[in-house]
C-alpha cells in the first residue's frame, strides 16, 4: 500500500471494482444536521467511500448529503448493509429495495452482510447465510450491488459460505485496531483474494492514550489516530474511521505523508489486547 498519495486511491477488489482505501464510517452518526455536516466534512476533505448500514439508521442523511455534494455517483463509493433481522433470500431483497429507497440510490458499490448468523445449530446457521447470499449473488448479477461481501465473519464462517457461493465475497469487514490485530482472519481472507475493511480503526477512540501507540506516534510527529490508521492500511486493510469533529475528520485523511517502519507495524502488531469493542461474531444476536 505505499506509494499512495490520498484517500481516493483504489484497492481492486477481486472483480476490478475499485474500491477508495480510507472509508468514512458513519456508525453512531445521527441523521439530521449534525451527521450531515460530517458528511460535508469528510467529502470537502476529500473522502470518496462512505460506510453505511440500514441498521445505523442514517441511511437518508447519507443519501442527502451524496446528492447536495454535486459529486458525480461513479466518483463515490458507497457501501450498506443487510440487518439480521432481514436474513434469508426474500427478506435480503426486500431489505436492500428498501436501503436502496432511503439513500436515494438505485446501485450501491458494496453490499454486505452485516453479521452471520452464527448461533444455534451448524447446519442451520450457514443455510440462513447460504440463503442471504444468494441473495446479494441476485443483486450482484443484476448490477444493483456493483460488489459484495459480508463483515465480522470468521474464517468459519467463511468457509461453509465460499463452499456453496458462485460468487466469492470480495470484502470482509471486521473490528480491526491496534490491540486487535485479528491475523487469523486477514490471513485466511489474504490467501482468497478478500479485502479486509476494518471498523472502529481507532478502538472506538479507546486505543489512543495507550503509551506505545503515544511514543510511536511522536517520532513520526503524526497524531495516535493517524498511527492507528497507517497500521491498518499497511496491514493491507481499508480503515473506516468516524468522527463527527470537522478538525478530526480532516486529521483523518492526512496519512499519507509517512511510512511506519516494518519494526514498528511489528512492535504495533503486538500491543496487548486493547479497546475491544467485545462484539464476538460467534455470540452477537441483536
Ligand atoms: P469524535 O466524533 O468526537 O471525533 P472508531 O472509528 O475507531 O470507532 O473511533 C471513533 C471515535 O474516535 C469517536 O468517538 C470519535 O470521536 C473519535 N475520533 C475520531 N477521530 C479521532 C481523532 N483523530 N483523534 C481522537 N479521537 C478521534
Amino acid at each position: 500500500m505505499a506509494g499512495w498519495k490520498s484517500v481516493q486511491d483504489r484497492v481492486e477488489l477481486r472483480n476490478g471494482c475499485g474500491i477508495p482505501c480510507v472509508g468514512f464510517g458513519t456508525w453512531k452518526m445521527p441523521q439530521g444536521t449534525a451527521g450531515a455536516e460530517a458528511l460535508h466534512q469528510a467529502l470537502a476533505d476529500g473522502y470518496r467511500h462512505i460506510d453505511t448500514a440500514a441498521a445505523y439508521g442514517n441511511e437518508e442523511t447519507v443519501g442527502e448529503a451524496v446528492a447536495a455534494s454535486g459529486i458525480p455517483r461513479e466518483e463515490l463509493f458507497v457501501t450498506t448493509k443487510v440487518w439480521n433481522t432481514e436474513r434469508g433470500y426474500d427478506a435480503t431483497l426486500r431489505a436492500f429495495d428498501e436501503s436502496c429507497r432511503r439513500l436515494g440510490m438505485d446501485y450501491v458499490d458494496l453490499y454486505l452482510v452485516h453479521w452471520p448468523a452464527a448461533q444455534g445449530p451448524e447446519g442451520q446457521w450457514q443455510r440462513t447465510n447460504a440463503e442471504t447470499w444468494r441473495a446479494l449473488e441476485a443483486l450482484y448479477a443484476q448490477g444493483r450491488a456493483r460488489a459484495i461481501g459480508v463483515s465480522n465473519f470468521k474464517p468459519r464462517h467463511l468457509e461453509p459460505l465460499m463452499a456453496g457461493a458462485d460468487v466469492p465475497p470480495m470484502v470482509n469487514q471486521i473490528e480491526m485496531h491496534p490491540g486487535c490485530n485479528q491475523e487469523a482472519t486477514r490471513e485466511f481472507c489474504r490467501e482468497r483474494g478478500i479485502v479486509v475493511e476494518a471498523w472502529s480503526p481507532l478502538g472506538q477512540g479507546r486505543v489512543l492514550a495507550d503509551a506505545t501507540l503515544a511514543e510511536v506516534a511522536a517520532r513520526y510527529g503524526c497524531t495516535p489516530a493517524q498511527l492507528c490508521l497507517r497500521w491498518c492500511l499497511q496491514r493491507g486493510a481499508i480503515p473506516l474511521p468516524k468522527s463527527l469533529d470537522a478538525g478530526r475528520i480532516s486529521e483523518n485523511a492526512r496519512i499519507f505523508w509517512f511510512d511506519v517502519s516494518d519494526e514498528d507495524l511489528l512492535l504495533i502488531d503486538g500491543l496487548d489486547p486493547l479497546g475491544q469493542s467485545g462484539l464476538d461474531p460467534d455470540t452477537v444476536d441483536f
